[in-house]
């Protein structure tokens, strides 16, 4: 049953699940014998990155990290602050960076930037979706999912007002539910 706020479903349940499995084989090659820190960056990720790295056929470890962009409105403001670091120490560590999505681009580069600094050995992104028309920093993920036209998606993580996280496809908000 389609949630009534949603205009319109742009990827079925089915169809994230064949994308997911797809990155899924070509970050195990990428990542065997290496054992990454896949790092999902929360809360918008948290969905792909536990179907992401059940597809990731090889040795890995788990952490989290919260940044704030958006705070409850639409654009992010470019000023990006850490509100739960990592537990791990990345220093000589390939890192995987995971995003459900990528806009602006200045989530991203502001955490490639710290984690430069920390000394990771390597750094790279891998994102569900990306909104390549609402770029404003020049970033570039390694492994991108789906393109997304500039429509408001919510769903499989991706929130308006920290709803519909939990709708298992991703879809098109109705223009009177956020105007
Ligand atoms: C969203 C999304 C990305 C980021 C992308 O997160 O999940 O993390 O914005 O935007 P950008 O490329 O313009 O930086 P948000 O800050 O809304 O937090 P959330 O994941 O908790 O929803
Ligand atoms: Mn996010
Ligand atoms: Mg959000």
């Amino acid at each position: 049953m389609l949630h009534p706020d949603i205009k319109e479903v742009l990827y079925s349940e089915e169809e994230i699940s064949a994308v997911v499995k797809d990155l899924g084989a070509q970050l195990t090659k990428e990542y065997e014998g290496k054992n990454p820190l896949v790092i999902g960056v929360l809360k918008g990720a948290v969905m792909f990155m536990t179907d992401l790295s059940r597809a990731m056929n090889c040795d890995l470890e788990l952490d989290f990290m919260d940044v704030s962009s958006y705070g409850a409105g639409m654009e992010s403001s470019g000023d990006v602050k850490i509100l739960k670091d990592l537990d791990t120490t990345v220093d000589g560590r390939d890192l995987l960076i995971v995003e459900d999505i990528i806009d602006t681009g200045r989530t991203l580069s502001y955490l490639i930037e710290i984690f430069k600094y920390r000394k990771a050995k390597s750094i790279k992104v891998v994102t569900l979706m990306d909104k390549k028309e609402r770029r404003v920093v020049d970033l570039e993920a390694d492994y991108i999912g789906i393109n997304v036209p500039n429509e408001f998606v919510v769903g499989y993580g991706l929130d308006f007002n920290e709803k519909y996280r939990n709708l298992p496809y991703i879809g098109i908000l109705k223009t009177e539910v956020y105007e």
